[in-house]
């Protein structure tokens, strides 16, 4: 029996594809902050531990600083993503979103009090206090909102699962048993999170505002965490991707569409790989350039393009292999809205490449400890 609730008859007001593109655009913009977050958190909490001063503690100070940004970024790109899944998955998405209601809600508040610890541990940083209890206590409320959101997008594959869960408590307040996707699926998530991070360290080592002895340690310690964190994100990778379902499998390589989005996975593969080749330049070598921190800036967006490309293949098959296909709605194309949203989001987009480009000039004082 087909679990999914009925289709709504309004049509969609713009092209599928629009909505995919746009999804898949801002998706990977959201992953790259998200694993900056992730990432650059445990790092800093690590590095914090050490005396006040030292290059390590110097290097836990500035990314402490920066995260309480990138957590702005984390949630303003998610805002859109989400907007558009539930336009093009409403049917999965808000099903199990209901099914774990009372989690589900929970990030705003988990959210609102993380955002509070990051500030008190970059605060505390910038005090010369302990600040590494109230950085992982931040981490672990960073973890539990990136574990819910995975729970989630997996629940909305599981239609199978739907009706026990509901016939169990309609108040949602269970969580689903988890499938050989959850594991992987998360650790994938943390691994690249760590990753990203040392990609980060080595562009912060070629930054100005750092003494010739903090840079080095930025791009030695950066480079090797880079390496190491790559090597298991292309193993979590590959986990994640051999404990698909046969049919799932079968079905990219056969539709003509999504096979093309295969090809996403050996972008990702490729591009990771090249990742960690500059990782060990700058680990092993102790680089300090600019442009090899540009160039990890470059290959994180491209790779987090392929990935999040690879996942919504994976995504689409899994549903249409259980009787839903995303392509199949009424569209009734509304192209004067179509244009002023287009018109607003490349403005949207300008402002904060100028935004960026304010803060890139100004005059930023040292960082390292005097
Ligand atoms: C601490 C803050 C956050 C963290 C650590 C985080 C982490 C994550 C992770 C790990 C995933 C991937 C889940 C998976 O597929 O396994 C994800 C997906 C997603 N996140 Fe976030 N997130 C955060 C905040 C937000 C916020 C505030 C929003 C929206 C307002 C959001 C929207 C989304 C959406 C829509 C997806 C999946 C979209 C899709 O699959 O189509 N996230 N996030």
């Amino acid at each position: 029996m087909n679990s999914f609730p009925a289709v709504d008859p309004i049509p969609l007001p713009a092209p599928i594809w629009l909505f995919k593109l746009l999804h898949i655009v801002t998706l990977s913009l959201h992953f790259v902050a998200v694993e900056m977050l992730l990432g650059g958190l445990l790092l800093a909490v690590l590095l914090s531990t050490r005396s006040a001063g030292s290059p390590a503690h110097t290097a836990a100070r500035a990314m402490g600083r920066r995260l309480t940004v990138v957590m702005t970024y984390v949630i303003n790109l998610g805002v859109p993503p989400l907007l558009f899944a539930q336009v093009l998955y409403g049917r999965a998405l808000y099903t199990s979103s209901v099914l774990i209601g009372a989690y589900w809600i929970s990030i705003i508040a988990i959210l609102t009090l993380t955002y509070w610890l990051l500030y008190q541990f970059s605060f505390r940083l910038e005090a010369g206090k302990s600040a590494w209890l109230v950085g992982l206590l931040a981490w672990l409320g960073c973890g539990s909102v990136a574990k819910l959101l995975s729970t989630n997008m997996t629940l909305m594959l599981r239609p199978e699962v739907w009706r026990s869960m509901y016939t169990a408590s309609g108040a949602g307040v269970y969580l689903p048993k988890s499938d050989p996707t959850t594991e992987p699926r998360f650790f994938l998530m943390l691994c690249g999170g760590v990753f990203v991070a040392g990609l980060w360290m080595i562009y912060l080592a070629g930054r100005s505002t750092f003494a010739a002895e903090d840079k080095k340690f930025l791009a030695g310690f950066g480079g090797k965490v880079a390496v190491l964190f790559g090597i298991l994100y292309i193993a979590a990778g590959l986990w994640a991707n051999s404990v698909q379902p046969a049919a799932v499998k079968a079905g990219i390589a056969s539709h003509p569409l999504y096979h093309l989005f295969g090809y996403a996975a050996y972008g990702w593969l490729a591009l990771v790989g090249v990742a960690i080749l500059l990782g060990a330049a700058a680990g092993f070598g102790r680089i300090t350039a600019g442009w090899l921190g540009w160039a990890g800036a470059l290959l994180t967006l491209l790779f987090e393009i392929c990935f999040t490309t690879y996942r919504d293949a994976i995504r689409d098959v899994t549903l249409l292999t259980k009787g839903y296909n995303v392509w199949d709605r009424v569209v009734v194309t509304n192209w004067s809205v179509v244009g002023i949203f287009l018109v607003l989001f490349v403005a949207g987009l300008v402002i904060v490449g100028w935004l960026v480009s304010v803060v890139a000039r100004a005059q930023k004082p040292m960082e390292s400890a005097a």
